[in-house]
């Protein structure tokens, strides 16, 4: 068995939007173009690249929040225990899917009901799916909120989230995902939102709860600092596409596409002193990878590390 929780083969969502407020002229935005990568149990995939690349658009494309253009995504259904495709999923199907796959967004507050209780906030998940009686979902809720460490939990049950400050909300998003005990959730930009010096708690909380709980991370970040303490694969996303996909270290020690390159030396380095290489887009080493293998879309160049052939230079050199 491969042990895959998720497996995604050229997945695309294509938008059509007005040329202008007072045009009828359509254009598609290729927000996501053809990518594939696998997620296996107990890993955590880094998506990294700029804005507008197409992160958010892959995560709700995954969690079924916006219909998927093209492309298939399999997902390891527990009760199974076979990969199942979420096109042809029946209710059962997607009470399970829905169960297993969570998402924790960029603004907790954003994504809490501002008129809600932390309690009813974090129960009701276990409400609609029906999961447990009524005393094991107040002593979920209880031993959730211990976990993410918000203790004692019974000053926390009672306050509304704008009660609460932003670390403590997102610690609230991150229990209203976990109560569930997914499997797999997709994290996007969990941290951006955050002060600085909150963040490195959330993320120290997140890998934790990760090996406690034996959950697997999508992990949405536009900073490679922060992929790199998080996540044991990176894919680096470009206009749409997946350009480059490997084990992190090797990633960060032995990048080949240019805009990875880019990435990568743009990393802060907390040295005043340090005078950062002047970085050159250079084609070389990728051309050479495109002219021995002609026909792939993805070359393996060993070491589980695989970069895309397809055509970049135009976008790289313009931006
Ligand atoms: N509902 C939509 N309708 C039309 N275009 C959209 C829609 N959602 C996203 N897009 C476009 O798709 C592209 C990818 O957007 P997406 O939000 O996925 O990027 P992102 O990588 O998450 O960026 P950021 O780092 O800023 O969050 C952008 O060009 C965006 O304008
Ligand atoms: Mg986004």
């Amino acid at each position: 068995m491969s042990n895959n929780l998720i497996e995604v083969r050229n997945l695309v969502k294509h938008f059509e939007v007005s040329k202008s407020v007072f045009s009828r002229n359509k254009k598609i935005v290729k927000a996501v173009d053809g990518i594939s990568f696998d997620i296996k149990a107990g890993e955590t995939l880094g998506l990294v690249g700029q804005s507008g690349c197409g992160k958010t658009t892959t995560a709700r494309s995954l969690c079924l929040l916006d219909p998927k253009t093209s492309g298939s995504v399999n997902f390891y259904n527990p009760d199974t225990q076979n990969m199942e495709s979420i096109d042809n999923i029946d209710e059962d199907g997607m009470r399970i899917f829905r169960r297993n796959m969570q998402m924790i967004f960029q603004d907790p507050y954003e994504s809490l009901n501002p008129r809600w209780t932390i309690k009813d906030i974090i129960k009701e998940p276990l409400d609609i799916h029906n999961i447990g009686s009524f005393n094991e979902r107040e002593e979920a809720v209880m031993e959730i909120l211990r976990t993410v460490g918000l203790t004692p939990p019974e000053n926390y049950l009672n306050r509304y989230p704008h009660e609460i400050s932003g670390g403590q909300r997102q610690r609230v998003s991150i229990a209203r995902t976990l109560v569930m005990k997914p499997k797999f959730v997709i994290c996007d930009e969990p941290t951006s939102m955050l002060d600085v010096s909150i963040r490195i708690s959330i993320m120290d909380l997140m890998l934790n709860l990760a090996k406690e709980l034996d959950v697997s991370y999508l992990y949405i970040t536009h900073d490679l600092a922060v992929a790199r303490y998080m996540c044991n694969r990176i894919a680096v996303m470009f206009n749409g596409k997946i350009v480059e996909i490997a084990e992190t270290e090797e990633l960060l020690q032995n990048p080949i596409h240019p805009y990875t390159k880019r990435l990568i030396s743009s990393i802060p380095i907390p040295d005043p002193k340090y005078v950062r290489e002047r970085y050159e887009i250079n084609f070389d080493e990728l051309d050479k990878i495109v002219k021995d293998n002609p026909n792939e879309q993805m070359v393996d160049v060993g070491n589980n590390h695989f970069v895309a052939t397809h055509e970049t230079k135009e976008y790289l050199i313009e931006s």
